[in-house]
């Protein structure tokens, strides 16, 4: 159409016409996705803003796939026991493990909670251990791309504080605080709380001298299908490992190991992005958090120093491991299917107000979105295109010092350490926000950020530093008013 006008015209209009066309060009190649903002998840959400809300099928889901979704539900939410049992389906928690059943984590499939003092018991959040690799043997070690960090030689990769009878726990987590104020331009505080970690009582002498500590709180489980069904190439084109762009913001994809696939892929669960599929996340977890064996993790994860470990009983099944197949893809399938529910207050003009600051402060270049996920077959046909708004880029990004991963004395780790897979100790990727409003109806102690310090969505927000510093003071800036207001588009998600 602008060729045309071109003929038709004078030199000087036909220029005018081109400078017009230049922003048209603009959108058209940045053109989002064509969805409906209030359904987050597309056609699987949910209308729910109860304390239930996390747990609900997909919208959009059959009744006999429902059937598959509440088998799965029950072995999330059910103990598991010590082998031997009669429950031979369900035996063989441990030898050392964190809790016995995934629900006591991710209570009403919502986030867990940090302590709140010293007397208070770590119930669900979990500790990764990793230590730089130092001499040319380890380093090759961690080469391996199979390696996702080096682990503690006495402790492993994940300190567990319980064990069955007969086995020693391998420590008990205790945590205490010092606050730090925070003031606004126009002189209101918050008093945030930063987290001091002690492991008591160790079962096994000292960790070694190197080792760093990744306190994790369990996230919410929604929504995690259809984060595993955005393309990656999606991720990809957010990405700016160089920052090249100049906007002080360089996400970075984790590459991790596929164990199915036998091949390093884009990384997508967990506070650092270290695990591919939700599948490889559930067999991760009953492996690490509950000492279960599955065909994707076959060992128990007893290192060589603790011999009433490794010769536990164990309860595996006819398939030599604890968890038969069967169960780990009910499980997976309820957690890649947990709903997201619909955003409320859409038409509240304080709330949209919050929805312009939100993007004025630059938040949305991390928590990012929509998407148009993947296209399925029947096996994922609830997923399968849709538009979605999680409000994350999926990507990895430098959160500065005081978020970082910690030495045993609480002195942060080296930036460039490397804790799981490519991630750094400073490294997070960035979390969906799209329930976050619902958090404490979920669970009312929940808490924010991968170690729960914040017991607000404000404190959350006032721990940004690193790449999203200049976010983070551009809402320093902000009077009564428009705090509230971001704080009202927040709880709408
Ligand atoms: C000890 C507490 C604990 C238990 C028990 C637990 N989880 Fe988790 N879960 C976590 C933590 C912490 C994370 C984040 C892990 C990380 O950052 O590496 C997580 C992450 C996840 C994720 C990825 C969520 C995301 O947003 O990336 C899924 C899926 C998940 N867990 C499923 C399960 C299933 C299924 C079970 C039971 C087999 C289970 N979890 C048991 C604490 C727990
Ligand atoms: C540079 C990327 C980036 C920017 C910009 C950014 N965030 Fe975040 N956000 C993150 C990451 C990464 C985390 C997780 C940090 C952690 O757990 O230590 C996070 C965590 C959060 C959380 C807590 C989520 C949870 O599940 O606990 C909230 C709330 C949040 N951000 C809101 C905001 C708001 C509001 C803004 C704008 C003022 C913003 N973020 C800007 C990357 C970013």
């Amino acid at each position: 159409m602008i060729h045309i006008l071109q003929f038709e015209t004078r030199k000087g209009r036909s220029a005018l016409l081109l400078l017009l066309a230049i922003p048209f060009c603009i959108l058209a190649n940045s053109a989002e996705p064509e969805g409906n903002p209030k359904l987050l998840g597309g056609e699987t959400t949910v209308l729910a803003a109860h304390s239930g809300a996390f747990s609900m099928n997909p919208a959009n889901m059959s009744s006999r796939r429902k059937g598959d979704f509440l088998i799965g539900n029950d072995f999330f939410e059910d103990p598991w026991v010590i082998a031997p049992a009669t429950t031979d389906i369900r035996d063989g928690l441990g030898p050392v493990f964190n809790v016995s059943a995934c629900q006591s984590c991710h209570f009403n499939d919502g986030r867990g909670h940090a302590p709140d003092g010293p007397e208070d018991d770590a119930k669900s959040l979990l500790i990764r251990l990793s230590r730089p690799a130092i001499s040319a043997m380890e380093r090759e070690m961690v080469a391996q791309p199979q390696v996702a960090s080096l682990a503690d030689p006495v402790y492993g990769g994940q300190l567990q504080d319980r064990a069955i009878p007969g086995v020693n726990a391998e420590a008990r987590i205790s945590v205490s605080y010092w606050e730090r104020q925070m003031q606004f331009a126009d002189g209101y505080t918050v008093t945030l709380r930063k987290p001091n970690w002690s492991l008591l009582n160790p079962g096994y002498g000292d960790l070694h001298e190197q080792t760093t500590l990744s306190i994790r709180v369990a996230p919410p489980v929604i929504g995690l299908g259809l984060l595993e069904s955005i393309p990656d190439s999606s991720i990809e084109a957010l990405a700016d490992p160089e920052d090249k762009d100049g906007d002080g913001i360089s996400g970075r994809v984790n590459r991790v190991w596929d164990v199915e696939k036998q091949r390093t892929v884009a990384g997508r669960f967990g506070w650092k992005a270290g695990q591919p599929t939700v599948k490889q996340q559930t067999a991760g977890a009953f492996n690490g958090d509950m000492g279960l064996t599955t065909s994707l993790f076959d060992k128990d994860h007893c290192t060589d120093a603790q011999t009433a470990c490794r010769t536990a009983p164990n309860g595996n099944g006819p398939t030599g491991v604890e968890v038969q197949d069967e169960i780990l893809e009910f499980v997976a399938f309820y957690a890649r299917n947990l709903a997201v529910p619909a955003r409320r207050d859409m038409d509240d003009p304080v709330a949209r107000q919050g929805e312009l600051l939100f993007k004025e402060a630059g938040c949305q270049s991390c928590h990012a979105g929509p998407f148009k996920t993947a296209k399925f077959g029947k096996d994922r046909i609830e997923l399968s295109e849709q538009v979605i708004y999680p409000y994350t880029d999926m990507l990895l990004h430098d959160m500065g010092e005081a978020l970082a991963d910690i030495k045993q004395d609480q002195r942060p780790a080296s930036a460039t350490e490397q804790v799981e897979f490519d991630a750094t100790a400073r490294e997070w990727r960035t979390p969906p926000l799209w329930g976050i409003g619902l958090s404490k109806v979920v669970n009312s102690q929940a808490t924010f950020l991968h170690d729960g310090r914040a017991r607000t969505i404000m404190e959350a927000v006032l721990w940004h530093e690193g790449e999203a510093q200049a976010s983070r003071d551009k809402v320093l800036t902000f009077n009564a008013t428009e705090r509230d207001a971001l704080l009202a588009f927040l709880n709408s998600l």
